[in-house]
């Protein structure tokens, strides 16, 4: 099959929040895309929305919780004759509260997609970039990323693994042609609250740092991408509390941490 000379972005997460709105950018500077997560519905109305950048969109269903499930999307991208040049693994997800009390399920959905299967697919399409020297990889850790956090250990737990992982091998594929972004947003208005139980959490009710929308954290993301910058915070106060983290004594963050996700429940 002939290759479209668009460059050719998977989207994972592109369903819904950060992932449907980094699509849109892509779109919009001139990309195809693969748009890829559960419900095929929303991905279906933002294809058509994605046409009047001159898109075109490819839709493949897949449930990444599942094992194998990254490998059998790269093998359907391959069959189809695609060759993916941008990966954007946005799919996520969270739960809120005590590890003891948090449904095993949940607790291996979010190890199996938020670690497993982004990076899975990241060693599945990192070979043919680095065979073609030209790639970038965007991978959606948090600010979460940066200190423990109590009611929400595996979901911190999880996108500190994220951060680590991606810093080190944006350094090893250093003069490569492919780049590995990690974006670390804060709180932001999409399905995540809902789908974690945070809405009532201090830190989605955006006291100490305003909620952003998925669209402004897609613009940053996707200049961070473009300027091939290995770690992405969103925002100044994010970036703040990010470093202040990092530097405070770690009972003080336990502390903090603790509260933002469980006070005013
Ligand atoms: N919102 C925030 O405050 C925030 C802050 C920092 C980082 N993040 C990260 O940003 C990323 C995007 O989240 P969001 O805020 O945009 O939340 P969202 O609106 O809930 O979107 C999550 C996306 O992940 C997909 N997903 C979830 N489970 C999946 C599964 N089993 N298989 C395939 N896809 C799955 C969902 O699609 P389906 O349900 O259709 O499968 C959806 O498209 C996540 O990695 C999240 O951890 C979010």
């Amino acid at each position: 099959m002939p290759r479209s000379p668009r460059p050719l972005a998977l989207v994972t997460g592109a369903s819904s929040g950060i992932g449907a709105s980094l699509a849109r950018e892509l779109a919009r500077d001139g990309h195809d895309l693969i748009l890829s997560a559960r419900r095929v519905a929303p991905m279906q109305a933002l294809a058509g929305e994605l046409k009047a950048s001159g898109a075109s969109s490819t839709i493949i269903r897949a449930d990444l919780s599942q094992p194998g499930a990254a490998a059998a999307l790269v093998q359907e991208i391959a069959a189809k004759g695609l060759v993916v040049d941008v990966l954007i693994n946005a799919a996520g997800l969270g739960a809120n509260g005590r590890f003891d009390a948090t449904d095993p399920v949940r607790v291996s959905e979010m190890l199996q997609v938020n670690v497993l299967a982004l990076t899975e697919l990241t060693r599945l399409l990192l070979p043919g970039m680095i065979g073609r020297r030209k790639g970038q990889i965007m991978l959606l850790a948090s600010t979460a990323a940066f200190q423990p956090g109590p009611q929400m250990a595996v979901y911190c737990a999880s996108k500190a693994y994220v951060l680590s992982f991606g810093e080190a091998i944006a350094y090893e594929l250093k003069g490569s042609g492919v780049s590995v972004t990690t974006l670390c947003p804060g709180a932001t208005e999409t399905e995540f609250a809902a789908v974690a139980r945070l809405e009532n959490s201090a830190l989605f009710k955006g006291g100490m740092v305003p909620v952003m929308s998925a669209d402004e954290v897609a613009r940053i993301g996707y200049q961070a991408l473009k300027s091939r910058r290995p770690v992405a915070i969103t925002g100044l106060r994010n970036t703040i509390m990010a470093v202040s983290s990092k530097l405070s004594p770690t009972p003080l963050t336990l502390r903090i941490a603790n509260w933002m996700m469980t006070a005013g429940k």
